[in-house]
């Protein structure tokens, strides 16, 4: 058995975790509003039509913060068409997907479902075929109180209370020529600087985040954040990453290091953000929104059969399998350890597009592989992310040198009564002993060895079962008054939990 080291001391911080690290996703998008969150005729609908079954999935995962309403969709979305008596709302030709938008959900019932969700909302204004002068109404329609046009139609819409959204995406991903009203960064960075300045002069509250490269693979990539930040740094909070992973070459051992590209891919950004700041002497710091992020490829066959214009399809249906759920957790890993400028990252999406909660229409409800990993890190690792530095064994793959055969994080709570470690060992075939040495943690003493181990890679859940989720470990971390030490098999996701 290998051994590997993990020294923790909470003098040795990354920083605060934000929680809205644990963020998510609702496009309108295939079945993620119609027959995911939404579908008045189920048997679980509450009185809004929110599937009572999908709000209890949601609530497991502790989710703080839903960006909405896309997406590519909002590139072409005009806000106005989801408020109002619904039995006039247009229908709509969605042209990001390809189908019918029939509006009959929009702003408002997204708000309803927030706070039964116990979420906030991340809102998405349209900058593609839209601008400064719809996302300042918008504000003014969601966060003004009243005696104004928007906010008094908002009253007359039957809500009476502003909305109060503090986050906004100035657009979606507006470096992509596959967007709706794409533009080049100067185009890009001069509509976000003056949507952004009349956003905030309806509302001077609200944090706004500028659109960065859809991925780190785009010609553009670096290029974008620097010219587009250089025409908007004073006017926004963060700058957005995106990034989706495919195993498509069936190459597991480089699907699962993948998560070391997206480690590099926020070393890059923080550092053009920071040169921005210095090239302009600002005091001002442009912080990470990585709100989009996961595994997405299972489902591109399937979407290319679907029929045009027809309404909530089963698009992006990727189902997940217990690889998958490893990469999750190490992106996971790897957004907790840039926690001091990750503030905000949204695992794309929530239900049944690209998602960890899946639904039948007019029927139940299963938890896809990689709802797990996320369950784990969104209710145990609040707090403080600890320096955390792994000391193993490496291997090389087919497109990564250097892959260390463990890879985790440390959080401890607020109080500094608990600690929670989260690791993969990413090795085929060894088994790892890790003593995580706490020299002034000593009080805390393991409590929970969570894992999920021994699947097929390729091992999925459905409706029918659920084969693949956590247990507890065979045995808790030994450990000797100053070092805990854990078995982790090959191939697994672990939560180590230790309390005062
Ligand atoms: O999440 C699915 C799509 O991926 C989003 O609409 C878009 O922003 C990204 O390309």
């Amino acid at each position: 058995m290998k051994q590997a080291f993990l020294p923790l001391s909470k003098n040795f911080q990354v920083g605060k975790i934000d929680k809205r690290i644990y963020g998510s996703f609702i496009e309108h998008l295939g079945r993620a509003v119609y027959g995911g969150i939404y579908e008045p005729t189920h048997p679980t609908a509450d009185e809004d039509g929110f599937r009572k079954d999908v709000l209890d999935e949601v609530r497991k995962l502790n989710v703080p913060i839903v960006r909405y309403p896309g997406g590519n969709f909002v590139s072409g979305y005009n806000w106005e068409d989801g408020v109002g008596p619904v039995s006039e709302r247009p229908k709509r030709l969605e042209l990001a997907w390809g189908v019918t938008e029939p509006n009959t959900f929009g702003t408002n019932e997204f708000l309803k479902w927030c706070k039964k969700a116990n979420s906030e909302c991340m809102m998405a204004v349209n900058l593609g075929l839209r601008g400064a002068e719809e996302a300042r109404n918008l504000v003014e329609y969601c966060n003004h109180p009243s005696g104004s046009y928007y906010s008094d139609l908002r009253r007359k819409h039957g809500v009476e209370e502003p909305h109060n959204i503090k986050l906004w995406c100035l657009g979606n991903e507006m470096d992509g020529d596959w967007q709706i009203g794409h533009k080049t960064a100067y185009e890009y960075g001069r509509a976000a600087a003056e949507a952004a300045k009349v956003m905030r002069w309806v509302d001077p509250s609200i944090e706004l985040v500028l659109c960065g490269s859809s991925n780190s693979h785009t010609k553009t990539f670096g290029d974008w954040e620097a010219q587009t930040l250089d025409l908007a740094y004073d006017k926004v909070d963060y700058v957005s990453l995106h990034q989706y992973y495919d195993n498509k070459t069936d190459d597991t051992p480089s699907f699962l290091a993948k998560s070391m590209e997206m480690d590099d891919f926020i070393h890059t950004v923080v550092s053009v953000c920071d040169y921005i700041k210095g090239k302009k002497h600002s005091k001002h710091d442009v912080n990470l929104s990585f709100d989009e992020w996961n595994v997405w490829y299972h489902s591109f066959d399937a979407d290319k059969k679907i029929e045009r214009w027809c309404t909530a399809p089963h698009q992006l249906e990727d189902i997940y399998n217990f690889e998958d759920a490893l990469l999750v957790g190490l992106m996971m890993i790897v957004l907790l350890r840039h926690a001091d400028r990750v503030k905000v990252a949204c695992l794309a999406q929530l239900v049944n597009v690209i998602a960890p909660i899946m639904t039948e229409n007019g029927g139940g409800v299963f938890e896809q592989p990689i709802f797990y990993p996320f369950m784990h890190m969104s209710n145990f690792g609040r707090g403080t992310a600890l320096v955390s530095d792994i000391r193993c064994e490496k291997h090389d793959t087919k497109e990564f040198t250097d892959v260390p055969d463990l890879d985790g994080v440390a959080v401890l709570s607020e109080d500094e009564t608990e600690l929670t470690v989260f690791a993969v060992n990413r090795s085929f075939d060894e088994e790892y002993l890790l003593n995580i040495d706490l020299p002034d943690l000593a009080d805390l003493k393991p409590v929970a060895h969570i894992e999920m181990a021994g699947y097929g890679l390729k091992d999925t859940n459905s409706i029918v079962s659920a084969p693949v989720h956590p247990t507890n470990a065979a045995s808790l971390p030994e450990t000797d008054g100053r070092t805990a030490t854990a078995r982790l098999r090959p191939l697994s996701w672990n939560v180590l939990r230790f309390k005062k």
